[in-house]
């Protein structure tokens, strides 16, 4: 065997720790991007107090309310983030690629893989007003 075809240890290291630093700096940016995101993204939205009954699209929101009870979710499909704009046979689907997601945001047909996201509001005592945290 010819020693010149041999990778010196050094070289061999660097390499190795080369290869471990990239996917490291990868993830680091990643994460830096997702907390911008949620920082840009973040942002309160204020629903009137008289929503109609049954589903609602608004502002980027599904609002479900039946009597006091209120669901909101983010109308942002989880495929690649078209929004959400119609509800068919109990589903609300996708008008780009398809997906289909029960009244309750569980994924029923994809490509999207993820539920809906469902988002945390509060009502406001005194007005009646709903403050949704979407993002
Ligand atoms: S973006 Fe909704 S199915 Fe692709």
């Amino acid at each position: 065997m010819n020693n010149n075809s041999k990778i010196p240890r050094r070289k061999f290291l660097k390499s190795i720790a080369g290869l471990l630093v990239i996917p490291s700096i990868a993830v680091w940016i990643e994460s830096i991007k997702t907390r911008l995101k949620i920082n840009l993204k973040s942002k309160k939205i204020v629903l009137p107090p008289d929503l109609n009954e049954g589903i609602v699209f608004y502002d980027g929101l599904i609002v479900k309310k039946n009597g006091e009870n209120i669901k909101i979710f983010s109308s942002t499909c989880t495929h690649l983030g078209c929004k959400i704009n119609q509800e068919k046979n109990n589903r609300f689907v996708c008008p780009c690629h398809g997906s289909q997601f029960t009244l309750s945001g569980e994924v029923v047909k994809g490509p999207a893989t993820k539920n809906l996201m469902q988002l945390n509001f509060t009502k406001d005592k005194k007005t009646g007003k709903i403050i949704v945290y979407a993002g």
